[in-house]
């Protein structure tokens, strides 16, 4: 099937953008920043189409590798989580996760390489022109935007921005490259495409359009790469998206449905909590139950997720299973209080075995249930007219 990655791509760039502003604090949008400020110097520097689109792509998914080493870096304080930043293992986790990433052609390890300097004093010591290019211009719109934030702009922010580049030129970053900015940012236009909001219209209008042949085990394959940034926010998630994953498969394929659908609601299982990287981490990770108002924040996520994965052709069936999951057949659930009709097979499957895959994990208020708990709290989800009798009744019999 013919498949949008731009459309894909633009829509979970969102939830990779909140990763980022809750780890490094840097403002929100910082990847869509980047990936814009990187399209515009590929482009004056003739690279092609597909070559300005793998920019954007690496672009927005540069520092996708930070939330799996806060994940295996406990003892970082949150408020000095910047300094993973300066840790070379999110380069080294970053570039593996996107390695079954349909870039178009040849990246060159540039996520890899996003952190090194033209005068070698990087992570791993690359030099001048040695650096590809693709991670010389990533590292440029990078560094700019953490620093300096180009989506705000007030009178005498270009100067500024080029006076930061001039000190770091030939230090920091490629003298060529300091000296293409300074030509593409002459236009007041530039300042405002990066800003809110002209940034999304600038990114669509600027990214070639980049349609491919693609089949559902690809689109998995993409997918997993969101899910594991996912499920490594927090440290209680860390095998959530994937073991909703296989237990999805597993009770699809035991009530018998094709393997097209199967491998759809593999799809849709790792993406279902997208919506959470929008999430902060002091909800996730509090060891006590939620208050109010950070259960009404938590109920967010769905929409989140929702709204990440909406604007994705092809994706259609996909988003409403993802985003359903907090739905109850009685009409209480979130985000939409969908009523049970509006419910199909597979979202209802997907809500309980969400519930069924976060029992029988630990939490920070308490320690994963049995099987045997998990089914008595889910029957008693049954009697309240929430989920599904018949699947709560075939789940109890698969995975006794
Ligand atoms: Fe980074
Ligand atoms: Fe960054
Ligand atoms: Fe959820
Ligand atoms: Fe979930």
């Amino acid at each position: 099937m013919k498949f949008n990655l731009n459309r894909y791509l633009l829509g979970l760039s969102m939830a990779i953008d909140c990763v980022e502003s809750e780890l490094l604090g840097v403002t929100s949008q910082h990847g869509r920043r980047v990936a814009l400020l990187a399209m515009r110097l590929a482009r004056t520097l003739g690279m092609s189409d597909s070559q300005v689109f793998d920019c954007a792509a690496l672009a927005i998914l540069h520092d996708n590798g930070l939330a799996q080493e806060n994940l295996t870096r406990p003892d970082v304080q949150r408020d000095r989580l910047r300094q993973v930043e300066d840790m070379p293992a999110h380069c080294e986790i970053g570039e593996e996760n996107v390695s079954r990433f349909p870039f178009q052609g040849e990246t060159s390890r540039a996520i890899l390489l996003h952190h090194e300097n033209w005068d070698g004093s990087g992570f791993f010591g690359v030099e001048g022109e040695a650096i590809p290019l693709m991670a010389q211009v990533i590292a440029l719109a990078d560094y700019t935007d953490l620093k300096l934030n180009l989506g705000e702009t007030r009178p005498g922010k270009r100067e500024q921005v080029l006076e930061f580049l001039r000190v770091k030129q030939g230090k920091r970053f490629s003298p060529r490259l300091v000296d293409l900015f300074s030509e593409i940012s002459a236009s007041t236009a530039f300042w405002l495409d990066l800003r809110h909001p002209f940034l999304d219209i600038a990114l669509s209008q600027t990214m070639p359009n980049l349609t491919i042949e693609a089949d559902w085990q690809q689109l998995l394959d993409i997918s997993r790469v969101f899910g594991r940034i996912i499920d490594s926010k927090s440290r209680f998630t860390h095998n959530h998206s994937s073991g909703l994953e296989e237990k999805s498969a597993r009770m699809a394929e035991y009530l018998g449905a094709d393997p097209e659908t199967i491998i759809r609601l593999r799809i849709a299982a790792s993406l279902h909590d997208v919506g959470k990287l929008a999430m902060p981490n002091a909800i996730l990770d509090k060891p006590g139950k939620l208050d109010d108002l950070e259960r009404a924040k938590m109920m967010e996520h769905t929409y989140f997720t929702r709204k990440c994965l909406e604007g994705i052709p092809g994706l259609e069936q996909i988003t409403e299973w993802a985003s359903n999951h907090h739905e109850k057949l009685n009409g209480e659930g979130y985000p939409l209080r969908l009523p049970g009709e509006r419910l199909d097979i597979w979202s209802r499957l997907l809500t309980v075995l969400d519930i069924y895959q976060a029992l029988t994990e630990e939490r920070p208020y308490r320690p994963s249930l049995t099987h045997r708990q998990t089914m008595e709290i889910l029957n008693r989800l049954v009697k309240e007219g929430g989920v599904d009798t018949g699947l709560v009744k075939a789940v109890d019999r698969a995975f006794a």
